[in-house]
């Protein structure tokens, strides 16, 4: 009897036949264990890899979240997967666009949720993926060589797809949450990927060529966060409490305070409360 299709490894035929993308993907490694699919990519793109390259794993043995946190990355279970992004827009553009490339990146990964398991997928800013309020996702943006020849920006995607909730160590097993176990059955990961590399080519192509301002109504509509009462934790230790009332041109998160003062933040991490 055949390995029903979501449980097949993952394998680079396969996957090139799957995609529909120009450029996404088409360049393509598939391996069974890396360190870290991020600086896989970082690798190759110091190496010259081309626009459009990914790398994906089967498992990742120091997979890396944001703030220096750790990525789950058990084997054979979920997507880890890496897209090196050459093409930058002018010099006076590229802030603009590197503090949105994890807003769209997240928009991506939830439309290829939705698309694939039909289920109901909203984005906590700027880039964690969400069912209910529980994690299904991240997204780890990093630049390599800018100013160089070889500049390139790295999208690095986690999201869990068949792992069980026993399977979750322990820490995460309230606060997180797999496509599996909301779908009540095992998903196919190489349908995840080719729609995840369609739904992020679009995207970019799109705010590259200036189309803005429906990418931000598009993550507005996907933000649980807008709305919410929100602690926001920044790194130096400092916390701000108010409602999150927007996302701003440039890609920041508009909190009102109790006092009625704004504040935009830019990076931080965010807590729904209650
Ligand atoms: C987060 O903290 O929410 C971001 C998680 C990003 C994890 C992905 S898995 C593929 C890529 N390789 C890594 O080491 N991290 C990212």
């Amino acid at each position: 009897m055949s390995t029903p299709v979501a449980f097949q490894p993952l394998n680079a035929q396969n996957i090139q036949r799957t995609l529909s993308t120009k450029t996404f993907g088409r360049t393509l490694h598939v391996l069974e264990e890396v360190a870290s699919t991020n600086t896989q990519a970082a690798v190759l793109a110091q190496d010259g890899a081309p626009h459009g390259t990914v790398v994906v794993a089967e498992s990742q043995t120091s997979g890396r979240g944001r703030l220096g946190r750790h990525w789950h990355s058990p084997p054979g279970k979920n997507l880890y997967c890496s897209i090196l992004l050459r093409s930058l827009p002018t010099r006076e553009r590229q802030p603009l666009w590197l503090s949105w490339i994890p807003l769209i990146a997240a928009l991506a990964a939830s439309r290829a949720v939705q698309v694939v398991a039909n289920l109901k997928v909203s984005v906590k800013w700027p880039n964690d993926i969400l069912i209910g309020d529980r994690k299904l996702g991240g997204i780890l943006c990093e630049s390599s060589g800018i100013g160089t020849s070889h500049a390139g920006v790295i999208i690095g995607t986690g999201l869990n797809v068949n792992i069980r909730r026993d399977e979750f160590p322990e820490e995460l097993r309230e606060i997180a949450t797999s496509l599996a176990i909301e779908a009540q059955h095992p998903c196919d990961r190489t349908a995840l990927l080719a729609a995840l590399l369609a739904e992020l080519e679009t995207r970019c192509e799109s705010f590259l060529t200036g189309n803005h301002e429906d990418i931000l109504k598009e993550y507005m509509l996907r933000c649980a966060t807008i709305g919410q009462r929100v602690r926001i934790e920044l790194a130096h230790g400092e916390q701000i409490d108010g409602v999150a009332e927007s996302i701003q041109a440039d890609g920041s998160l508009r909190i009102i305070r109790k006092d009625r003062t704004t504040v935009d933040i830019r990076t931080g991490d965010v807590i729904h409360l209650r």
